[in-house]
């Protein structure tokens, strides 16, 4: 990449290191970001965190070994007032509790993943 931009591995290495949407190994098929702000915290976020990781056995910024699912701590997608907010792709959900947490996920690994 360095030498298409005609820069230097150290100025690429620099920004995809500083900006957390920049990646150096492949997503999963899903990416799921769980908010860490204030107002998700207040709310449950961090027992939400905590089981997502326990029943994923990954931690932020991994994929789960099968490749499905990329695990990504966010700080507030805009959705404070139905905290805790997690966002599945495109898609944010509010008030997830544990339950909605694994019903999402059960949605997720019965989805068909297109080949791109
Ligand atoms: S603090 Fe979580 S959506 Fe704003």
């Amino acid at each position: 990449m360095a030498d298409g931009l005609n820069l230097s591995r150290a100025e690429v290495h620099g920004v995809v290191s500083f900006y957390h949407y920049f990646r150096s190994t492949p997503a999963g098929n899903h990416t799921i970001q769980i908010c860490r702000a204030e107002s998700c915290q207040a709310m449950g976020s961090r027992g939400l965190e905590a089981h997502a990781k326990k029943v994923l056995n990954i931690d932020y910024q991994q994929t789960t070994a099968d490749g499905d699912i990329t695990l990504e701590p966010v700080y507030c997608l805009g959705n404070c007032a139905c905290s805790p907010a997690i966002r599945i792709g495109d898609e944010v959900h509010g008030h997830v509790d544990i339950a909605k947490f694994e019903q999402l996920l059960s949605s997720l690994r019965t989805q068909v993943v297109e080949v791109k």
